[in-house]
């Protein structure tokens, strides 16, 4: 799923590693991803490396999906400019050149300077990216920034301190046509990006995807939470460093887009795989309208049960033609 030149380029910057070596680290660093939130889990050299190796492919994937989601909801957005927030070793930039081709004018911010020197490093293959901007900086709401039209913060905004959040949230939303916050797919990311949506809609933003309204969730916090998924495949260094047999693995993530105007939105969102049996599809969805609905489709239904076999988790509903 990763672009040619930044898996070249991935290739080529890793190699120095022995990947028995990484596959320690990505060890390491997978308990300490799924045990602790509110701090930052890259301090070395090899975690860098670790980190792009295993966790840049799957980022990457939730990103372009979560922005295609976004870019079809609306499909007059061509931004010019991008900023990225936490944006390591650059997978949402990536991801946004991908989307919107439009965009010339790119900045990263980032704390962390090894980081840094990995995602340029990375960049320079791509002319679209070799001019970017990186920028050394710690977020927090006071920090001067460029405006853009489209501000990202992909798997960055849950390592913040939880006190400072809300206010990083209505600080990317300053003046930007779009932002998209994108957490892990688990009840934490969802929470982080609960919370985010929360302050983009009190800061006057229109909710343009997942959701298919601005008002309050009807999701309910410990009973379940809104995540989507995105099969990658695995490059030969990704089942190396893994320890993983599998040619695929699945990235749940969480996210959120919202626009400054309101964007045209699908009636309703596809919230699990569809149970899909012999003359019967079954949609769990949330509706713009009725909140959280389970809907059968059934093959008396004609052109809408073709429809709905073709429907994957995370599309709208119904689809468009
Ligand atoms: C999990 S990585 C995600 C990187 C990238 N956005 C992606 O989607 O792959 C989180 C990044 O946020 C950065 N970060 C965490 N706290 C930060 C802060 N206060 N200011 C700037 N960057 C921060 C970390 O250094 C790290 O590169």
């Amino acid at each position: 799923m990763l672009p040619d030149d930044l898996r070249t380029a991935l290739d080529r910057a890793l190699a120095r590693y022995a990947p028995h070596d990484l596959a320690a680290v990505v060890a390491r660093l997978t308990e300490s991803y799924r045990t602790e939130t509110g701090r930052t889990h890259l301090h070395s050299q090899a975690d860098i490396a670790a980190y792009a190796a295993y966790r840049m492919p799957a980022t990457y994937a939730a990103a372009v999906t979560a922005m295609g989601r976004a870019a079809a909801a609306a499909p007059g957005f061509a931004p010019a400019s991008h900023l990225d927030v936490g944006g390591g070793t650059g997978a949402a930039l990536w991801a946004a050149g991908a989307t919107w081709p439009s965009l010339t004018k790119v900045t990263v911010i980032e704390h962390d300077p090894h980081i840094i020197d990995l995602g340029k490093r990375l960049a320079r293959s791509s002319p679209a990216l070799s001019g970017a901007t990186w920028r050394q900086a710690s977020v927090h709401p006071g920090l001067d920034r460029p405006a853009a039209d489209l501000v990202t913060m992909s798997y960055a905004l849950g390592e913040l301190p939880e006190r400072d959040r809300q206010d990083v949230v209505r600080w990317l939303a300053a003046d930007a046509t779009m932002v998209i916050v994108i957490e892990p797919g688990t009840p934490t990311g969802y929470a982080t990006i609960a919370q985010a949506r929360q302050a983009l809609a009190e800061y006057g933003m229109h909710i343009a995807a997942p959701c298919p309204h601005d008002g309050p969730c009807p999701i309910l916090p410990g009973r379940d939470w809104c995540h989507f998924s995105v099969r990658l495949p695995r490059s030969a260094l990704h089942r190396r460093v893994k320890l993983g047999t599998l040619g695929f693995e699945d990235e749940k993530f969480s996210y959120v887009a919202a626009t400054a105007t309101p964007a045209p939105r699908a009636a309703a969102r596809v919230l699990r795989h569809p149970a899909k049996r012999k003359g019967l599809v079954s949609l769990r969805l949330c509706t713009g309208e009725d909140g959280l609905r389970d809907v059968l489709v059934s093959k008396r239904q004609g052109e809408l049960y073709r429809r709905a076999r073709d429907t994957e988790w995370g599309d709208g509903w119904p689809p468009e033609d």
